[in-house]
């Protein structure tokens, strides 16, 4: 079967919020944000009507309650897109809404479709990460995985022990120069544009959520110090060099090449390859590393052709891992996370892929010069993946 390429043509999101009560999304169904950023997609692509959407692929942890039925169908129908227009919802923890993109672009590539869009929601203040997870007791007690697999902070902490020249000082250094460079890109209106405003009803009245709840952007070396390490007494991960709690959604307008160029839409991100990967579950941070390396593997480059990787660092300690593996300048090298990381936007599990992707897209947008990019994830239970994108000039 010949293949064709495919083009993720425009991506949005909304803020990030905390989860929980004080978070801005407390009181707005998952359903509802996932909605809020197909809509806006439509509205910023008018070369593309409604009718030309045949599938709409969202991913999400916990497929229940306003993130259940699955979403990808019942988000078309909510967003007012014709009942012609397929949907699913799919599920790879952290990297779902990855996994929704490199699905309909598979989808796209082999001709089943022509325009998708693609996305990944989590609400953690609605669904507590597993909180109604009924694991097989097989699992845990023929220690087929390790307790510690069910509890991410425990995994950062085990990866710590695997490589104990990685320090409590160098992930809060880590964390420190995400949170300047989140507050730096903020700064300069990088992030806003990204960000597709949503009117909510919380604690305060009716608002409008047009910015991340998590970013600290006054954090300093000492008061990451002194911060608790709740996975472990006396542990290194703290909630300073941790991605937080979040509810957020966030997805991507996709279609074919020619298509692309039929309708006259210029630039983008052309999808060179992909590749997901297991690793033990207690280690899940350790992901990316077998995944890029695949991904690297199938589409024929070098890491040090890619100019720019957009890791999810769950937390530090993974992505100073990633670093040291492919060489990556500590504590901050200029190809990685430019405009911050998931330490300071936040991390709402199934949202975070795609808006990797969103950071991607817009940064090459604005330098036309810069040719290759990577987004990579780690994943619940021990899996990577890693994505790479070309810029399309
Ligand atoms: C680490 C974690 C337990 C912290 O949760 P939390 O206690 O609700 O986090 P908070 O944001 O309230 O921060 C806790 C404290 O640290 C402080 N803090 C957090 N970041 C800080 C920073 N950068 N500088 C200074 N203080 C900071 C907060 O102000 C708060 O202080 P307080 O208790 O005096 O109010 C939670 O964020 C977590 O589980 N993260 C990992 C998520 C995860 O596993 N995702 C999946 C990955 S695969």
């Amino acid at each position: 079967m010949k293949t064709r390429d495919v083009i993720v043509v425009d991506g949005i999101r909304t803020a990030f919020g905390r989860a929980g009560e004080k978070g801005v999304f407390w009181n707005t169904r998952a359903d509802d944000m996932a909605v809020r950023v197909i809509r806006e997609l439509m509205r910023r692509n008018p070369k593309v009507k409604p009718e030309m959407v045949e599938e709409n692929i969202w991913g999400a942890t916990t497929q229940e309650g306003d993130q259940g039925l699955t979403m990808g169908r019942t988000t078309a129908i909510l967003a007012g897109l014709p009942d012609s227009c397929a949907g699913y919802s799919v599920d790879r923890m952290c990297a779902g809404g990855l996994t929704a993109i490199t699905a309909a672009a598979s989808e796209i590539a082999v001709g089943a479709c022509d325009m998708a869009i693609a996305g990944g929601v989590e609400h953690m203040g609605h669904h507590p990460m597993g909180a109604t997870a009924d694991p097989n007791p097989r699992f845990l007690s023929d220690k087929l995985v390790s307790l510690d697999a069910m509890n991410m902070g425990k995994t950062a902490e085990n990866l710590h022990d695997m490589f104990p020249e990685i320090t409590k000082e160098m992930a809060d250094e880590y964390s420190l120069h995400c949170q300047q460079k989140t507050a730096r890109a903020y700064a300069e209106g990088k992030i806003q544009k990204m960000i597709v405003p949503m009117t909510v009803y919380s604690k305060e009245g009716w608002v409008v959520a047009d910015r991340d709840q998590q970013p600290r952007p006054e954090t300093t070396m000492e008061g990451l110090a002194a911060l608790k390490t709740p996975f472990r007494v006396q542990g290194k991960v703290t909630p300073g060099n941790a991605s937080g709690l979040n509810d957020g959604a966030s997805g991507v307008l996709m279609m074919s090449a020619d298509k692309a160029a039929e309708l006259g839409i210029k630039g983008g991100l052309k999808l060179k390859g992909f590749a997901y990967a297991g690793v033990k579950a207690e280690i899940m941070g350790y992901g990316p590393i077998p995944a890029t390396k695949r991904a690297l593997k199938n589409t024929g480059l070098t890491i040090d052709q890619i100019d720019i990787i957009e890791l999810n660092e769950a937390f530090a300690v993974q992505a100073i891992i990633f670093m040291k593996e492919f060489g990556l300048k500590f504590p901050t090298d200029d190809r990685l996370n430019p405009l911050g990381g998931a330490i300071a936007f936040g991390h709402p599990l199934a949202g975070s892929g795609p808006r990797l992707v969103i950071h991607l897209l817009n940064q090459f947008a604005e330098n036309p010069n810069l040719r290759y990019g990577m987004t990579t994830m780690c994943v619940g239970l021990g899996q990577g993946a890693t994505a790479i994108w070309e810029n399309v000039k």
